[in-house]
């Protein structure tokens, strides 16, 4: 068999060139990588939920019309997605206050926030990712003035999208993280929401408890986060519930 041609490794997917032109395998490892990859394990079975989880979501912003690079997922670990043009920017919307923004205003965490708020950041991982205004985005050209407007459209409808979504399996959605994409149809430019969408890029709190079901599990060593993710996904049943227990054959004699 031929060998597929890697287009890029990065911390937690690998990209393989795709069967047709303008199309990417996405391939979903078990690393698990936190605070720039300081932090690094391999979790067994992380791949395979966020594949399936990450489907989910972006099959449901598909089928609502908000345009995602998805196109359909080959098996437990690979999804097939349109090529697009990554523009160099992590956008963030938060609901509730938790992470850096906490930190940086000085807020309590899980401290609601008067609306959504939507910030940038730099992909640069020798950086660290810097947070950055619309005004670095506009003055370096890394997006341009419509483009900014369409992506804060896109990354609002995915909010209300996602919270209400998270709202009705009783989980809140705190704060997450999409990368947007430009794909060429013709001559005309579109954006779409491409990367991940999952407990990776995404915090997620029970509303009941406010247990932790999202990466921070790894982050403050806060459990199993395997068990977290398969939580989220059968909550949304995307995952059938494990069996409790599945005995062995017992030797009769
Ligand atoms: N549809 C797409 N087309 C091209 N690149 C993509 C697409 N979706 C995601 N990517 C890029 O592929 C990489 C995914 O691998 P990941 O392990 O998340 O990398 P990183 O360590 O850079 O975050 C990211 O750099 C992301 O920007
Ligand atoms: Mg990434």
């Amino acid at each position: 068999m031929a060998r597929r041609k890697k287009i890029y490794e990065g911390k937690a997917k690998i990209l393989y060139e795709g069967p047709e032109p303008g199309t990417i395998v996405q391939y979903f490892k078990d690393d698990a990588t936190a605070f720039n990859a300081q932090k690094k394990d391999v979790i067994e079975g992380k791949g395979v939920l966020n594949n399936r989880l990450s489907e989910f979501f972006m099959t449901g912003l598909n089928n609502i019309g908000v345009p995602t690079h998805f196109l359909k997922r080959l098996n437990m670990r690979e999804q097939l997605v349109r090529s697009c043009e990554i523009i160099p920017l992590e956008v963030i919307v938060r609901n509730f206050a938790a992470g850096s923004l906490a930190k940086r205003l000085g807020l309590e965490e899980g401290t609601p926030l008067p609306r959504p708020i939507v910030e940038y950041c730099y992909k640069d991982d020798k950086l660290g990712d810097p947070l950055v205004t619309e005004e670095h985005i506009a003055a370096f050209g890394w997006a341009s003035q419509q483009d900014m407007d369409d992506i804060l459209s896109l990354a609002l409808r995915v909010n209300d999208y996602l919270s209400g979504l998270m709202y009705g399996v009783g989980i809140r959605l705190v704060d997450f993280k999409i990368e947007i994409g430009r794909v060429y149809d013709g001559d005309f430019q579109r954006l779409v929401v491409a990367d991940e969408i999952s407990p990776d890029s995404c915090r997620l709190w029970d509303l009941q408890t406010g247990q932790k079901l999202d990466k921070d599990v790894f982050r403050r060593d806060l459990g199993s986060l395997t068990d977290a993710y398969t939580e989220v996904a059968e909550r949304l049943g995307v995952m059938p519930k494990q069996a409790t227990h599945i005995s062995k054959p017992k030797l009769i004699n």
